[in-house]
């Protein structure tokens, strides 16, 4: 493994199968206790690092670094230097100088993650940069294919929507294909980025037509927050031809499911009904984040060391 987790080009086929063996023996290893907690981790410090606002990433990566017995440090710009304006790099130094073995950071630059790497002696996990990568959350959604499907390699899984402000999206397409999967994307021409023909993915535009050949669908929020123009007539309109709802659900296979990364528009890229039906994974891609986090940390932090 490399020393910091940037982008799922950091791993090879080898490395991401390592963490998604790691934590599937780490929910072994805590099914079942009332305590669940390893000392892997005792006297080493991670920092949690959030420009930019977060649920459950934030929370994963907290609760995974407390169940490896870490110190755990909490840094939200609100209320920080940075709103007094500190830099990215003074902010890095000030946490360097205490003593961070692993800073954990969500910016909204893209590229944020790669200059803190190297400002910085301990390992860098990007949680989320800009529109750019999002390496966990293509780890944890690896993992809960494997664990609903029972494999990887051949896999069919269409991603659908937003795919331009998506760095979700483009973690996983470089994830899933280095673990064996065929990804399709399927979304509006406004929002697929430019390049997206030399990414290793099809791409089409009909997702009625993609469906019966699916055994993942995984929905994309549209990230309004990042749309400066209008990239689609009317919200009535994209729910129309992108949103899954319960019709669309039924065309797919008998055992394909469908996946979402939260937070989720409901109503818009996905039906209440089909979110909340047992073909839904959005729940276990939330537990699954806790222990692939926990197993990011310990081969980065090297619990034994
Ligand atoms: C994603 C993110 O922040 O990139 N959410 C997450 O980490 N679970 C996706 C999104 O915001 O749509």
């Amino acid at each position: 493994m490399k020393r910091h987790l940037l982008e799922a080009a950091d791993l090879d086929r080898d490395d991401a199968t390592l963490v998604l063996d790691t934590a599937a023996q780490i929910d072994q290893a805590l099914a079942g206790r009332e305590v669940k907690k390893l000392p892997t981790l005792r006297g080493r410090t991670v920092v949690n690092l959030f420009y930019e606002d977060s649920t459950r990433t934030r929370i994963s990566f907290e609760l995974a670094a407390k169940r490896l017995s870490a110190d755990v440090i909490n840094f939200s710009a609100k209320g920080s230097s940075v709103s007094k304006g500190e830099s990215l790099k003074d902010t890095a130094l000030t946490l360097e100088a205490m003593g961070a073995d692993g800073v954990v950071v969500r910016h909204s630059a893209s590229g944020a993650p790669h200059r803190l790497a190297s400002w910085v002696k301990g390992s860098v996990v990007n949680a989320g940069d800009g529109t750019h990568e999002h390496p966990t959350q293509a780890l944890l959604d690896a993992y809960t294919i494997r664990q609903r499907l029972g494999r990887l390699d051949g896999v069919r899984v269409t991603i659908v929507g937003d795919v331009l402000h998506s760095r979700v999206a483009r973690s996983n397409v470089g994830l899933l294909h280095t673990l064996g999967a065929e990804v399709t994307l399927v979304a509006p021409p406004t929002l697929l980025p430019v390049g997206v023909g030399s990414w290793p993915a099809d791409v089409g535009y009909d997702l009625d037509a993609v469906l019966p050949k699916s055994d993942v669908v995984m929905m994309l929020r549209v990230q309004a927050e990042r749309m400066n123009a209008s990239f689609f007539p009317s919200a009535r309109e994209y729910s129309r031809r992108y949103g899954l709802d319960a019709r669309r659900m039924a065309a797919l296979p008998d055992d394909a499911i469908v996946m979402h990364p939260g937070p989720m528009n409901r109503g818009m890229e996905i039906a209440a009904e089909v979110a909340d039906s047992v073909r839904s994974t959005i729940v276990e891609q939330v537990a699954n984040g806790v222990s692939t986090r926990m197993a990011v940390l310990y081969l980065l932090l090297g619990g034994n060391a």
